[in-house]
């Protein structure tokens, strides 16, 4: 039956056959809208039970990642080596030029167990970071990346001035800038001392 059909014109017939035709019509879109909402109603605990199951899985995802940070925040816990107390009058501050180097390390290490606070000025030519990171965020300690041939303004009790290219590669790597640290670098702190 054609939708632009006029009704007036229809005969018996035609307008019982258009009352079935809509009534089916009505019937089958209810029974979509039934199904739709029934669909819909079913869905609700599918959804919820997905959700269950997400979280689950996100459980099992994050709780190694959460193990693994406890265990690096752990190993991040510094364990320094004793360190004596020192009354204010006896606790120095003290400068170690060159204190990520060979002799410089060893000194460093000797004054902070003796209760001093130290400060290590070093510009990262030779030394190694692994001379001195066990010490690494202790409040007596505190390192500096300076280059001996700039001047420095520090507040310090005593100087102990190591820093120097003083093994062969290092002093034959660039002989001047090695004249430069052991004269200007040693006249700097030589002011500073002053
Ligand atoms: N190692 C020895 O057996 C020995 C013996 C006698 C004297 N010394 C003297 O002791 C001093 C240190 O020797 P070392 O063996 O510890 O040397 P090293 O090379 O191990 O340490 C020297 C440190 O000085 C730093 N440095 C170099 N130039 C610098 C600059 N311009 N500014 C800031 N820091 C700088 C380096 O990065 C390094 O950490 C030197 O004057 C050396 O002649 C060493």
């Amino acid at each position: 039956m054609a939708w632009d059909a006029e009704p007036a014109a229809a005969s018996p017939r035609v307008c019982c056959q258009l009352q079935e035709d809509e009534a089916a019509a009505v019937h089958r879109t209810a029974r979509l809208r039934g199904l739709c909402l029934g669909q819909l109603g079913n869905m609700r605990p599918i959804q919820e039970n997905g959700e269950l199951r997400i979280e689950s899985r996100l459980d099992k995802i994050i709780e190694p990642l959460r193990e693994k940070i406890r265990d690096l925040e752990k190993s991040f816990i510094q364990k320094y080596s004793p360190v004596k107390f020192l009354s204010e009058k006896d606790c120095k501050r003290i400068l170690v030029t060159g204190g990520m180097g060979f002799v410089g390390s060893y000194l460093m290490d000797k004054l902070m167990m003796d209760g001093h606070k130290v400060t290590v000025v070093d510009n990262f030519f030779m030394g190694r970071k692994r001379n001195m990171e066990h010490w690494i965020g202790h409040e007596n300690f505190e390192l500096i990346n300076h280059d001996m041939l700039e001047q420095l303004s520090i507040e310090v009790d005593q100087i102990y001035h190591l820093a120097s290219p003083a093994s062969p590669p290092s002093y034959m790597y660039n002989p001047f800038k090695t004249l430069k640290t052991n004269t200007v670098g040693t006249l700097n702190m030589l002011g500073l001392a002053k």
